[in-house]
């Protein structure tokens, strides 16, 4: 329950902040339905009308979330105590570090670590080391300092409200701003090893949507990783069919330095959107829901679902567990679906329990208690903000009635893209705009909250 360990706010205060939440909670949930359908009334139209959204146009329109309060973090950044030995330039990168303050805001980090707070703790970690560079010549930093600068980081982004156990939130360790195993670190030694000019034209510009289907900047940035690897005192044998584990361990971190050049070649805004794209399409493949023992759902749902009603008890039971864990992308809904009707098939359920129980994606994602407010977030999250009036806000997706789909065990080899071309009711991506969104974007983070205190008080 790492949520309530980086919740370091007096109750007092969360019992504020509920206050305020309540306040608002009749005025948003009065009559969800009517949200819901005025927002499904619109979405099928608004693809031809809504503009075009370039990679680097101003923020998306986020709506208010928390109303603004003394007690906010953000009101009064504290002055970071830094340790004078990291030659990190936060003053280059100060965008950056707030936005990625924001992304993992003290209250929501655990909550949105997987697919926001994280993804762009890392990208800045990429961005922060890659803009060194510049000046140093090297695309790492090195041991001995890879602590008080990490540290360094930590403090910068804690000042400015984001979770005070972010590092661990987000498994990140001293190691992952050196070269770890990557055998190449110099900018000259890499510029003569990696095919540049094939490096920049794969993935100075990425189709956000595209490349986790055709991967042209992640083949090539596995290209230029195996390259450099390869310059490793001891290469280690790629004979016939067994790659030695040093192997990918070493193509791996040194994937880590390719993102790191590409950041010093860009600015850390566009560079940022490149690493977060990249990551989405690794966290949209797996469902980061933990799924509890289901010896219950087999039990009341075995022998040929003999009695309907106890078995969709069973299963909304079941599901209401899993809705108490984390957000999702709507991705990895269809993911967490797939797992759970797998699972449930190994118990001899084949029978689908989905449709029989009317289960939909938005099923998996975070809830309120009876409301039918769940909320999935766009497969490509977009970052929250911060406004000294309205607070944070985040856009959250709310095509989420969509049914989940029983998996077909002969169709399993399905990959994100297959799965989204079958399912075309389900966007690729996010394009989310203002307007559509609005009570959903308040009633999310009401939600956020609520999860937030409930978790507070289990202990
Ligand atoms: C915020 O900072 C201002 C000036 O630095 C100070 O006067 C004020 O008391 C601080 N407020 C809080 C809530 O810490
Ligand atoms: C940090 O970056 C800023 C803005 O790019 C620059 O003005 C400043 O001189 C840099 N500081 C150091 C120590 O390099
Ligand atoms: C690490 O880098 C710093 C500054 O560039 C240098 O003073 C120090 O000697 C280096 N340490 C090691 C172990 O290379
Ligand atoms: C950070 O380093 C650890 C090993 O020290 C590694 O397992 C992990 O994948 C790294 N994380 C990133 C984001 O590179
Ligand atoms: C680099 O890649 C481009 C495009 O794939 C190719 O045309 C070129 O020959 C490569 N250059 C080298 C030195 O391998
Ligand atoms: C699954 O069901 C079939 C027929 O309904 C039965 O023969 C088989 O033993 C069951 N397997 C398990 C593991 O319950
Ligand atoms: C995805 O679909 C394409 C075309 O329908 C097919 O060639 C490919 O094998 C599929 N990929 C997987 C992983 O199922």
């Amino acid at each position: 329950m790492s949520a309530g360990v980086s919740l370091k706010h007096s109750l007092t205060m969360l019992l504020l902040e509920l206050f305020m939440f309540l306040a608002c909670f009749q005025e948003c949930l009065s009559t969800p339905t009517d949200h819901l359908k005025s927002y499904m009334s619109t979405e099928r139209g608004t693809v031809a009308f809504l503009p075009e959204i370039t990679p680097s146009a101003s923020p998306q329109p986020f709506l208010p979330l928390l109303a603004p309060s003394p007690l906010t973090p953000f009101t009064n950044s504290t002055i970071p105590k830094l340790s004078g030995l990291c030659m990190l330039n936060f003053t280059a990168t100060q965008n950056l570090m707030t936005m990625t303050s924001i992304d993992c805001w003290a209250a929501f980090a655990p909550l949105l670590a997987n697919v926001i707070c994280c993804p762009q703790l890392h990208a800045t970690l990429v961005i922060l080391v890659g803009q060194l560079s510049k000046e140093t010549g090297v695309l790492a930093i090195n041991r001995t300092l890879a602590k008080p600068c990490l540290s360094d980081i930590e403090q910068v982004l804690e000042g400015q409200g984001a979770g005070e156990n972010l590092m661990q939130v987000c498994s990140i360790h001293p190691s992952n701003l050196t070269e770890a195993s990557c055998p190449v670190k110099d900018v000259d030694e890499f510029e003569n090893t990696v095919n540049l000019s094939e490096l920049l034209a794969s993935c100075e510009k990425i189709d956000s949507v595209k490349e986790c289907c055709d991967q042209v900047c992640q083949g090539a940035i596995s290209d230029a990783a195996t390259r450099l690897a390869l310059k490793a005192s001891d290469p280690l044998s790629m004979d016939g069919p067994h790659v030695l584990p040093e192997h990918s361990t070493r193509v791996n971190d040194c994937k880590t330095v390719v993102l790191r050049w590409l950041a010093s070649k860009l600015d850390p805004y566009p560079a940022k959107e490149i690493l977060r794209g990249l990551t989405s399409c690794n966290v949209n493949k797996v469902c980061p829901l933990v799924f509890p023992n289901m010896k219950h759902v087999a039990n009341s749902c075995g022998n040929g679902i003999s009695n309907p009603t106890t078995c969709c008890d069973a299963m909304d039971s079941y599901v209401s567990h899993l809705q108490k864990q984390t957000l999702v992308t709507n991705l990895q809904a269809l993911d967490c679906a797939t797992s759970l009707g797998l699972k449930l098939q190994k118990y001899n359920i084949t029978k689908n329990v989905y449709s029989l129980c009317h289960i939909s994606l938005k099923d998996f994602s975070l809830q309120v208690g009876s409301q039918v407010s769940g909320c999935l977030l766009p497969s490509l999250p977009s970052d929250a903000t911060f406004d000294k009036l309205s607070g944070i806000s985040f856009i959250c997706d709310l095509n989420d009635n969509i049914p989940a789909p029983w998996p077909n065990p002969s169709l399993l080899t399905a990959s994100t893209c297959n799965k989204t071309l079958r399912i075309p009711a389900l966007p690729a991506a996010t394009n989310a705009q203002s307007g559509l969104y609005n009570k959903y974007v308040t009633v999310y983070l009401l939600i956020a909250y609520s999860m937030t205190i409930m978790m507070l008080l289990q202990f």
